[in-house]
């Protein structure tokens, strides 16, 4: 079946690099990487435009006049949607988590740029409700509102990792790559669902950022149901569920502060290979596959693609532990 699309990331195809220093520095498994923080055409790019791509068309579709959707302070999901509703001619509404500061820094920043309506919140518990109360009121003001769900990971938004998972097979085969693995960091899920039900690696790696694994295991069986319903394709659930790989050990403290493995891996990547990771996911995520090519569990004869997702952003807002100036 075929969903609509309004193109959003400015490239016909994300980058795959090989990461020659990386992969000879941790042993021997060849590592590549997707580059999904370069679909920056508008907002600063991540993870976030694939899932939009599709979202965005369907609110364009329903003729609906406003965006809406919510995260917290931070959240590069938010930054990404006020961008592409702007770019699609839509005003963006975020309900946010967090007690704002001045001077605005980050994404707030970037959400202030673009013109977004706030509406903040301080109980990540209450954020279902303040969203529909902000439902109701931009309805009785006559708009006619578009919502997102949290990082926009729904059976449409996950399309779009679908599709970035086959384009991705494309790449490796025209590279002649058949990786062992792959390793993507995982929240709301839609990333990793999408990744998994549109791939034929081996192994898939959820590095979780925010939940345990089994919460974010019934998030991601629960949004292939969702996502193979809408798309009309039979889904053999207990095979799926088989398939799943969630590792909730490198979230640390919790979620959006940096661990010190992470900040770690910031720094290798890039010093390695002049790329830069970010504090709340793909540092995390990193950390995981370093740890797990140290484990042996991935090892020298592999073949690993880390799928680098975005928010470098955060750099910028956070601060990181154990840092202290090259001398
Ligand atoms: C940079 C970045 N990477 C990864 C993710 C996680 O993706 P998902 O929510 O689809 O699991 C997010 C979600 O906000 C993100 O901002």
């Amino acid at each position: 079946m075929d969903f609509d699309r309004i193109p959003l990331l400015g490239v016909e195809r994300t980058p795959l690099l090989y990461l020659a220093n990386l992969s000879k520095y941790l042993g021997g498994p060849e590592i590549y990487m997707k580059r999904e923080d370069m679909n920056g055409c508008i907002g600063l790019a991540g993870n976030k435009l694939r899932k939009l791509e599709y979202l965005l068309a369907d609110a364009v579709n329903k003729k609906c006049d406003v965006v809406v959707t919510t995260g917290g302070l931070q959240s590069n999901h938010c930054r990404a949607t006020a961008a592409a509703a702007r770019r699609v001619g839509l005003k963006p509404v975020l309900v946010l988590i967090g007690e704002p500061e001045e001077p605005l820094k980050g994404n707030l920043l970037l959400d202030n740029l673009m013109g977004a309506e706030f509406v903040f919140g301080n109980d990540y518990d209450l954020m279902d409700q303040l969203l529909e109360e902000t439902v109701e009121n931009l309805k009785k003001k006559g708009h006619s509102p578009y919502v997102i769900p949290l990082g926009a990971s729904n059976g449409l938004g996950t399309i779009g990792f679908i599709s970035a998972a086959k384009e991705m097979s494309v790449q490796l085969e025209e590279n002649n790559v058949q990786p062992t693995w792959q390793v993507v960091t995982t929240g709301s899920a839609g990333t990793y669902t999408g990744v998994l039900l549109g791939s034929s690696i081996p192994d898939t790696l959820g590095i979780s950022v925010v939940a345990s694994t089994s919460e974010i295991k019934d998030r991601i069986k629960s949004l292939a149901v969702e996502t193979c319903q809408l798309t009309g394709v039979e889904l053999d659930i207990s095979d799926f569920e088989k398939k799943i790989k969630v590792d909730d050990t490198y979230l640390g403290e919790g979620y959006g502060i940096a661990t010190d493995e992470g900040v770690k891996a910031i720094k290798l990547l890039a010093e390695k290979e002049g790329i830069l990771l970010d504090p709340t996911y793909t540092s995390k995520a990193m950390a995981g596959l370093i740890d797990y090519i140290k484990r042996g569990i991935i090892n020298a004869g592999d073949k690993v693609v880390f799928w680098h997702t975005g928010g470098q952003i955060g750099l910028f807002t956070s601060s990181l532990p154990g840092q202290r100036l090259n001398t």
